[in-house]
């Protein structure tokens, strides 16, 4: 396993390697699996959420980039799948800029052995808990002109980390310029059930426990940006209705649709997504870039 940095504790769980199993993925070990099947088993929608969250991701860096905006900051970013953000944006803008950042070693590790030298991408290995570690490293300055519209993504990431997020998005909100986009994924509080107590007990196992939090700490996570509606060509969201679950921003019809009933699971119905866009004006939206040939990526799929 040449993707496999040689300090890795391989006996504990870890929730990008899970996740990276719920995808189809095969940078993942036996404890990984393990963790992830016991999960499964209490909640089997956990895998839907995951692709849900997936395609989410895919669907909001094509808003942004039908806003103009060409650079990308991927916060726990995660092991490299299918339809990563520079495989999206460079199916649009071949001189987008995406920089990827995550704390475990093996989603840095296969990062980097797939970017090779592309020179309008990088990774840096970091703890999203620090942004200004992240917002002063040279990788961010080489790349990414905080003078321009940039799109940060929190894709799925806050919910493993406790304590006050928004002192961890606040300075990225505060660094970006008007025309930025601000992209959250989160696991929220909003049907607790016996089945994700349990699985938040199973996350206990993980470095990084889940940390479920109400709609509306997520809410207060976009400031003063202003929310995209979640359905094009409806009335600016009021207060609450900004935030949708994931699998319902802005849906493509060739979508997976979850299946089982799965989409009143608590795992989709409270795993809940939006975009923030810094003022003072959202470009005028363009048209749907369309993808062709290797850009027309499945939301997700085994690799
Ligand atoms: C569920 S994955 C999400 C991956 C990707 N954003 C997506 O939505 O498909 C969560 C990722 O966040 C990373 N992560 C968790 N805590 C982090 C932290 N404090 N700093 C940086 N990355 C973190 C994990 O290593 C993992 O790769």
């Amino acid at each position: 396993m040449s993707w496999a940095p040689a300090e890795l504790d391989l006996s504990r769980p870890n929730a990008a390697r899970m996740y990276d199993y719920f995808l189809g993925g095969s940078h993942n070990f036996a404890a990984d699996r393990q963790a992830a099947d016991a999960v499964l088993a209490v909640a089997p929608h956990v895998a839907d959420a995951a692709r849900a969250n997936r395609a989410f991701l895919r669907r909001a860096v094509r808003y942004a980039l039908q806003q103009g905006i060409r650079q990308f900051i991927d916060l726990g970013s995660g092991i490299p799948t299918v339809g990563n953000v520079h495989d999206i944006a460079h199916c649009v803008n071949a001189d987008a800029r995406v920089l990827y950042v995550d704390v475990e070693p093996v989603a840095v590790a296969h990062a980097r052995a797939l970017l090779g030298v592309a020179p309008q991408v990088d990774v840096i290995q970091a703890d999203i808990c620090f942004p200004d570690f992240i917002l002063d490293n040279p990788a961010t300055q080489r790349l990414i002109d905080l003078a321009r519209p940039v799109a940060v993504l929190f894709v799925s990431v806050l919910h493993f980390i406790p304590g006050d997020v928004n002192a961890i998005v606040e300075p990225f909100r505060a660094a970006a310029s008007p025309g930025s986009a601000l992209v959250i994924s989160h696991a929220t509080s909003g049907a607790t059930t016996n089945q994700t107590e349990e699985v938040q007990r199973l996350y206990q196992r993980t470095p990084t426990p889940l940390q479920l939090r109400p709609r509306a700490d997520v809410q207060a996570l976009f400031g003063d940006f202003a929310m995209v509606t979640p359905q094009p060509g409806a009335a600016s969201p009021s207060d609450g209705a900004a935030l949708v679950p994931v699998s319902h921003w802005r849906p493509d019809p060739e979508d997976h649709v979850p299946a089982d009933g799965s989409s009143a699971s608590p795992f989709l119905t409270s795993f809940l997504a939006g975009v923030g866009m810094k003022g003072p004006a959202v470009m005028t939206e363009q048209p749907r870039p369309e993808p062709t040939g290797r850009c027309a990526l499945r939301p997700a799929g085994r690799h």
